[in-house]
């Protein structure tokens, strides 16, 4: 079922269409053309960073960061409990295991309980900006630093958001800030990091022979097409960033004072537009029998059937998770729009 508001759309206003005409009309649609490495020129020059590393999703990303950092079986990955499932599988899919730790109050990673985790087999740290919001960046790294870990910063929810970590990987799915349909992109100062995940995301072809291959790799290329798409919204990413503020904005105002809803912490970069809610499920029938869309907060990694642990009812994630969800939170979202949604929220609750 289409809903009038759905809670992402993507925004294909620049030049889009044009670059990815070009793409076809030159016959370069495969990962060789020269758009990938254009769009991770550009993306890594937005971000200050030296080098970028296209990929088929954010997922294939996180894969190829901690595959290029070495890691593997017995070694232990410090992740978020409140994230999407693939910053978990990311790690398993490398045979490593990821180590969880609660979130605070902003939903991102509650640093301070970082190093009651760290164990001899723990190789690297994985915060992800939660919708947004940036994690405590400085202290992640003191502490990667103090014990010798790597940093891998899961920025799918965070394009404008600044990189610091050993590796940023960011998705492009359609409903991220910035999309290509499908995609990924790896970011890292550091030379040797990007020759291996572009040689782990490409086959790992050798110098020496067209079909020797030294390690097990991986078909994570992303195509000319892709790449095409995703150049046009770099060069619009600051629009599509402040665009995105003025919808943060116009939310916190319209639903600010309602009883039965918490606002959240105000966020670094507009992804996904969360708050709290009391009778939230009924809330959430009736805004979709009124054509708006909403999506459930992360349930806790703790409490997936994959990682099933059973502290997962003490969590603060979980805690979040019970009445935690998002509204429509796309750039071409209009005041009227939102006028429309925070008045069928205030209807709800019964606010004049
Ligand atoms: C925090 C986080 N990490 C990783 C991913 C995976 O990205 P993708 O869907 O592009 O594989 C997503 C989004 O889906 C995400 O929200």
């Amino acid at each position: 079922m289409g809903y009038e508001y759905p809670v992402s759309k993507p925004w294909l206003e620049g030049r889009e269409l044009e670059y990815v005409t070009e793409a076809v009309s030159s016959g370069w649609i495969s990962s060789q053309g020269p758009a990938v490495k254009q769009f991770e020129a550009e993306f890594a020059r937005y971000n200050g960073v030296a080098h970028g590393v296209a990929c088929s999703s954010g997922t294939t990303a996180l894969t190829l960061a901690l595959r290029a950092l070495g890691v593997g079986p017995g070694d232990e990955v410090i992740v978020p409990e409140f994230t999407m499932i693939a910053t978990a599988w990311a790690v398993e899919y490398v045979g490593a295991t990821p180590v969880f730790v609660d979130c605070r109050d902003d939903l991102n990673i509650d640093v301070s309980r970082i190093e009651e985790k760290i164990t001899s087999r723990t190789k690297v740290i994985m915060p992800v900006h939660i919708y947004g919001r940036r994690c405590d960046m400085d202290a992640v790294m003191d502490i990667a630093f103090q014990y010798g870990l790597r940093v891998v910063e899961d920025s799918a929810e965070a394009h404008g958001v600044r990189p610091v970590a050993d590796i940023a990987c960011f998705s492009l799915f359609a409903n991220k800030i910035i999309t290509s349909g499908e995609g990924g992109i790896c970011l890292t100062d550091d030379p040797w990091l990007a020759g291996q995940m572009a040689h782990l995301r490409a086959m790992a072809f050798s110098a020496e022979h067209n079909f020797l291959h030294k390690k097990l790799a991986y078909n994570f290329r992303m195509t000319n097409m892709q790449a095409a798409v995703a150049l046009a919204q770099v060069e619009r990413l600051d629009d599509i960033l402040a665009y995105r503020r003025d919808i943060e904005k116009r939310y916190d105002e319209g639903l600010r004072g309602i009883p039965g809803i918490t606002l959240m912490p105000t966020r670094d970069v507009l992804w996904m537009y969360d708050v709290r809610a009391e009778n939230r499920d009924e809330l959430r029938r009736f805004l979709a029998d009124e054509g708006i869309e909403t999506r459930l907060f992360f349930k806790p990694m703790s409490r997936q059937p994959g990682f099933l642990d059973p502290i997962w009812p003490t969590l603060n994630a979980n805690r979040f998770a019970e009445d935690g969800f998002y509204l429509p939170t796309y750039t071409q979202l209009t005041a009227a729009d939102q006028e429309h949604i925070t008045g069928k929220i205030r209807e709800f609750y019964a606010v004049g």
